[in-house]
């Protein structure tokens, strides 16, 4: 009999250890662990829930009502530039689900390719999805900028590519491509035969540059993958939706009709609310603007550095001593850098998340998630500055 098949620990499992020890601090845990928002909702979002009982009476469609598909083009337009129809548009039960079972719906429908393109350093969901799709997953190198290196795919892999993901702006560095930027991968992969899929969740959280999507090089053979987790605060609602392909959307939609998988209808209705409203994402902008800004300045007088990107959401963290990714194999968590980094910030009440989480061979990083408040951040720092420059 073949050998069963074993999942890797979850990765956020694997801090519980440094978690304990951070909890045990004076003043309390400051997790910036997981990238979970701790702000309240929009007042509108949760009005309109309220309202919408009754849309939880009968089944809602699969593929999101009318009314959320038409708010989602609406807010596409409007934010990102890019022009779709509601039948471009399918939802999903938040995003992580449509990221981890994607390659195998594709793979269903195109038996020739096996491979899974994503990003050396990403969310782990990319290459878990591959696996589940009993797909071969390939990381994809990165360049200075933390954007995908497409020349350094090898012509083998490119050929048995089914999928390509991008993520940008990036969990976890924080790499904010621009539209040119896409217009280039999408070509790359659009002459190989490859699918692109573009995770853009984070797509409202870049000050001070324009936003941007894989959509605005068309629609052909491109998905772009949006949440309401982190745009509004809606993680628990577990909305999201799909966009892009008409034919790739088509046959997504009609999937995932079949295996059930629908958003009740209450949060849908909300969903709809809150791709209509823009002020409260600006809003939330900010705060984590102001949030990076007060840990960017404690950097500046630190023995640590960001050398990531200027997404607003998490920062990406090294020992200023340090370069930024050297493979480490075969050696213990506690003697990686990132988990070395990340016992120190432990020692202090902070939990954050080693880079190899996001990549083996990012073992000199950890990540930081800009969501707790200014003053929990602020105490983070404080009882840092003692222990940190020692
Ligand atoms: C890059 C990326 N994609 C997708 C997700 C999943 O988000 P959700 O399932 O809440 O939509 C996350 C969550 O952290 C993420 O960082």
């Amino acid at each position: 009999m073949a050998d069963p098949f074993v999942l890797p620990p979850y990765p956020y499992d694997r801090l519980d250890v440094l978690k304990a020890r951070a909890s045990s601090v004076g003043g309390g845990l400051v997790d910036c662990s997981i990238g979970t928002p701790c702000d309240p909702m929009p007042e509108v979002v949760v009005w309109a829930m309220a309202q919408s009982a009754d849309a939880g009476i009968g089944y809602p469609p699969s593929i999101g009502s009318l009314g959320l598909r038409e708010a989602a083009c609406g807010w596409m337009l409007r934010r990102l530039g890019v022009e779709v129809a509601p039948d471009q548009v399918t939802s999903c039960v938040g995003t992580k689900e449509a990221v981890a079972s994607l390659p195998q719906y594709l793979r269903l429908r195109d038996r020739s390719r096996d491979t899974v393109l994503s990003p050396e350093v990403a969310y782990p969901t990319y290459a878990m999805g591959a696996t589940l799709a009993g797909c071969r997953s390939v990381p994809v190198p990165v360049d200075a900028e933390w954007h995908l290196d497409l020349d350094r795919v090898s012509d083998e892999d490119a050929e048995r590519a089914l999928l390509l993901w991008i993520n940008e702006p990036s969990n976890p560095t924080g790499s904010v491509a621009s539209n040119e930027w896409y217009a280039k991968a999408v070509d790359w992969a659009r002459r190989r035969g490859i699918i692109v899929a573009s995770d853009e969740c984070y797509a409202e959280f870049v000050a001070d540059q324009p936003r941007s999507s894989a959509l605005n090089a068309g629609t052909d053979g491109v998905l772009a993958v949006h949440s309401l987790s982190k745009r509004s605060n809606m993680a628990g609602m577990r909305v999201g939706f799909m966009a892009g392909d008409e034919g790739l959307i088509h046959y997504l939609g009609e999937v995932r009709k079949h295996a059930g998988l629908m958003i009740p209808g209450p949060i849908q209705a909300a969903a709809a609310v809150a791709l209509a409203d823009d002020d409260h994402v600006d809003e939330q902008l900010a705060r984590y603007a102001e949030r990076r800004a007060l840990w960017i300045d404690w950097l500046d007088r630190s023995d640590l550095v960001h050398d990531g990107g200027p997404g607003t959401f998490y920062l990406w963290i090294r020992s200023r001593d340090e370069t930024s990714a050297i493979p480490v194999r075969g050696v213990a968590d506690e003697h990686i850098r990132a988990w070395e980094l990340a016992a120190r910030f432990a020692e202090t009440g902070t939990l954050v998340a080693p880079g190899d989480l996001y990549g083996e061979r990012q073992a000199h990083h950890v990540r930081v998630a800009l969501v707790q408040p200014l003053e929990r951040l602020s105490l983070a720092l404080e009882r840092m500055t003692t222990t940190l420059r020692r």
